[in-house]
Formats: structure tokens, sequence, C-alpha cells
């Protein structure tokens, strides 16, 4: 089973979206197997965006990340990479989709609301930098029948 890193960003936390955005993943049939509420230190938003480096929003993306809690989660489930990425919606609010978490909760390109990883490689890196090996819990879900 693939597993993804979901951060519910500042923006989430503040417009009090932390439960409606985390029912749309578990909803979809995803398995949680990780949770916790971080104020990320700018080491570990320059280490999350590191790939964004020296772009002009940069500098601007970090202070926002670091401008209040964010909730990190790790989801796991089939493809859950790309099934997380469709549930989210393109980068810019005004462009995502209907039925998306930023076409029907965002406006903004940075204060987008959720970041999802985009490969499972990214999954892997960006997993091992919010989280502990031991804080990811592993359980059977009883009836996982309807779960592709
Ligand atoms: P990116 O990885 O391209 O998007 P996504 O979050 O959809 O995977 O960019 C990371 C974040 O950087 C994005 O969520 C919002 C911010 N950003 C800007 O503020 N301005 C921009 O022009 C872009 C491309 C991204």
């Amino acid at each position: 089973m693939q597993k993804t890193l979901i951060l519910l960003k500042p923006d989430a936390v503040q417009r009090r979206l932390v439960g409606e955005i985390t029912r749309r993943f578990e909803q979809k049939g995803l398995r949680l197997a990780g949770l916790k509420l971080v104020q990320a230190p700018r080491e570990l938003a320059e280490k999350h965006y590191a790939v964004h480096k020296g772009k002009p929003f940069y500098e601007s993306l970090l202070t926002f990340l670091t401008s209040g809690p964010t909730v990190a989660m790790v989801w796991e489930g089939r493809e859950a990479v790309a099934a997380c990425r469709n549930l989210m919606g393109v980068t810019d609010g005004v462009k995502a989709g209907p039925g998306t978490v930023r076409g029907d909760l965002a406006l903004s390109v940075q204060n987008n609301l959720v970041h999802g990883s985009d490969s499972p490689e990214n999954a892997a890196t960006e997993i091992a930098l919010w989280f502990k090996p031991e804080d990811l819990v592993g359980y059977a879900i009883t009836d996982s029948s309807w779960v592709g």
C-alpha cells in the first residue's frame, strides 16, 4: 500500500477547515497512518520546499508555512499519492475543479490550504521530514471490502 504526506497548512487551521478537509481524505477510503500538529520551524519549511529555493515565491511561501501550526498527516491506500492529489485539485484555487479541496475552499495560489506529495519517492522523503518512524501506526481496517 502506498503512503503519502498531506499537510493542512496554516490557513486551514486558521480558517477552521481541518475537519472539513480531513473528512474528505477519510471518506475516500484512505487509512490514517500518522497525525500531528506542528509549528514548523524555518529549517523544516526550507527542507520541505527545497525544490522551490530561488523562485520568486520561495520566501513568501516559507513565511506562510511557518506563520502558524500545520496539521501533518500520513494517509495510506491504493495509489494514495494520486488519489490525494486528485482530492486536492491543482495549485491555484481559482483553477482547481469543483469538488476538490482547493476548488471548493481556496481562491489563492499560495494560501491553498493543503500540501500533498507528488510522487511515492517524494512522499517517502517528506514523511521522514515530518514524522519519526515510531509516530506512524499500522492497524487493520476490519471491513475494507469497499476500498479499492
Ligand atoms: P507546487 O509544488 O508547484 O504546487 P502543489 O502544492 O500544488 O504541489 O508549489 C508549492 C507551493 O508553492 C504551492 O502549493 C503554492 C506555492 N506557490 C506559489 O505561491 N506561487 C507559485 O507560483 C507556485 C507555482 C507555487
